[in-house]
């Protein structure tokens, strides 16, 4: 898909759809979503409007993390069809003009994958040893590990290489492993590890992927001589922030945001280059403060980043104001366009974040015995927070389901719980199961139509029924229609390449009432209590509230898009 010379790069302002395979739509019955399944749910994404879609691993896995601990870069896990069924899916998706970007895992392999089998077959010191983070470890006989780092998902981040090989020369060997044990670190500073993944970029490009989403893009390159750290590992990772947005000092330790990731993708970016068309890629870069956070969207590296502080933000008017203000400003100072997300597979679907009234809250999922968030009030926020992402300049990511006003799975039972996170943690976190259930798409069949014998990896809750797509297809008043009605506007109305000029609605507060132009459109989103009316001469182009509030007002935890003079 080729663009006239004066158009900008479609990545600038794309809304783009993150399919979890596992979970979208499952071909063959087997209750695990697959390649085939998304081929056949085509239809929901071109009628969405969206510009592209992000799949997450579809790779060979042992499945330790949801996909995320890959064994074969370079292929399709059974379980979720073949590289024939890759294939047909990115004709089908770019004959219907949607673009394709897969999900790169360069910080890990799986343990089961060749390059670590090789690795620790290999002698110590050696080349191929070297293309993991394999080092002695500490104290009498290296008993203790090398240093005191721990993984993200609980535990420390090192596990004995010896207790894998059996073998007497690996005794007092640790590889490191910021996630899970079934996760080994690469090493960034082998020439190999360089040369395999130019590789596995090439091999992509080569099949027609129109670029590529990083994954824990921050985390490749470590401190030299992998210091001690007191901070904890699980600060700035999958969307998680311990800090407020916009705050000014934050040191991310050792394993995250070294200078020297940035050269890599650098070179990543001259390799894409060197392909036809604007192939991109999006970085998970838990990155603060925004500044830092820029230097992964610089012309000559990632075109976009994904804006965590976005996602993590409190539902309160002046923290978005400065979310947004802080990025876009940012942003803009390097040339890009900032890249707004609500949700994804790691994190709790914003349509329960937003349904407790203690929305400061970012917990690792939520349990049965966890206090409930209000769905009614979720969904009503959750809608108003997609009209708000979807006025904003720049692109914009949707995870699959929010676009039914899908909540988080809070009552999943912990007997089905998957997440190395709930493992790990020792069954402190939830983890992220509670995110990652299957899709419903027909109210009236088993599994809502996920599959064709109604089997599902996880079950869905029963109230889903009424969320399905085909239940919301016909209603203008669903979240779906809202959703297609707000890419459609966007589109038509070039938001996503606008400039935002903040505005106060007269007679407002802006401490709860957040405004702004975007070209001719002014939007209004209530975060206060009370209504706010709609302005003299506006016209209302769009609105969130979906139980017929009252013509001339925006509700309470409403937003409208408005056109004006
Ligand atoms: C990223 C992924 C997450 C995964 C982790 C380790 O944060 O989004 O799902 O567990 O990396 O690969």
């Amino acid at each position: 898909m080729g663009r006239p010379a004066d158009a900008a790069p479609w990545w600038r302002d794309a809304v783009i759809y993150q399919v979890y395979p596992k979970s979208f739509a499952d071909s063959d019955g087997d209750g695990v979503g697959d390649l085939p399944g998304i081929v056949q749910r085509l239809d929901h994404l071109v009628r969405l409007g969206v510009d592209a879609l992000w799949l997450s691993p579809f790779y060979p896995s042992p499945q330790a993390d949801g996909g995320y601990d890959v064994a074969d870069y370079c292929d399709v896990d059974p379980a979720l069809g073949t590289l024939a069924d890759l294939d047909a899916l990115l004709a089908r998706a770019h004959a219907r003009g949607l673009r394709v970007i897969v999900d790169l895992v360069p910080n890990h392999t799986s343990d089961a994958h060749p390059w670590f089998r090789d690795a620790l077959a290999a002698p110590v010191g050696s080349a191929r040893r070297g293309v993991y983070l394999i080092r002695p470890g500490t104290g009498p006989d290296g008993g203790e590990p090398p240093n005191n780092w721990q993984s993200v998902f609980g535990g420390p981040a090192w596990t004995r290489v010896d207790a894998l090989t059996g073998r007497g020369e690996d005794a007092g060997q640790w590889y490191l492993h910021t996630f899970d044990a079934r996760q080994p670190d690469l090493d960034w500073d082998s020439p190999l590890v360089r040369t395999r993944f130019e590789d596995v970029l090439r091999f992509w490009l080569d099949r027609g992927v129109d670029g590529f989403r990083v994954d824990v893009a921050h985390g490749l390159v470590k401190a030299e001589g992998l210091p001690d750290w007191d901070g904890g590992a699980t600060a700035m990772v999958m969307g998680g922030s311990a800090h407020a947005p916009g705050s000014e000092v934050v040191d991310l330790g050792p394993m995250f945001d070294q200078d020297g990731v940035h050269e890599i993708y650098r070179s990543w970016n001259r390799l894409l280059a060197s392909y036809p068309g604007d192939r991109a890629m999006v970085g998970e870069a838990c990155v603060e403060p925004a500044e830092r956070a820029a230097r992964y969207v610089r012309p000559d590296e990632m075109q976009q980043a994904f804006n965590f502080p976005f996602l993590q933000c409190r539902w309160d008017a002046e923290a978005l104001r400065r979310v947004i203000t802080v990025s876009l400003e940012a942003d803009g100072a390097v040339g890009a366009p900032t890249t707004w997300v609500l949700s994804n597979h790691d994190v709790v679907r914003h349509a329960s974040l937003l349904g407790w009234i203690d929305t400061g809250r970012s917990p690792n999922g939520i349990g049965a015995d966890d206090p409930q968030p209000d769905a009614a009030l979720g969904l009503r926020r959750a809608r108003a927070a997609a009209l708000l992402m979807l006025a904003l300049p720049g692109s914009a990511y949707l995870y699959q389901g929010e676009e039914l006003g899908l909540p988080e799975h809070t009552t999943l039972p912990d007997a089905l719980r998957q997440d190395p996170m709930w493992f790990r943690s020792g069954g402190r976190e939830r983890g992220r199961d509670g995110c990652r259930v299957p899709l419903p798409w027909e109210a009236g069949r088993p599994g809502f139509g996920f599959g064709p014998t109604g089997r599902t990896w996880l079950p869905q809750p029963d109230d889903w029924a009424a969320l399905a797509v085909d239940v919301q297809d016909e209603d203008a008043s669903s979240t779906l229609a809202l959703y297609r009605d707000a890419i459609r506007c966007r589109r038509e109305r070039a938001l996503g390449r606008g400039t935002l000029a903040w505005a106060q609605v007269d007679g407002t507060d802006p401490r709860h009432v957040l405004a702004f132009r975007n070209g001719d459109v002014l939007v209004v989103v209530n975060l206060g209590e009370g209504p706010v009316a709609v302005p003299e001469g506006a016209t209302v182009l769009l609105r969130s509230d979906a139980d017929g509030a009252a013509a001339g007002v925006v509700g309470p935890d409403c937003a409208a898009w408005l056109a004006v003079a």
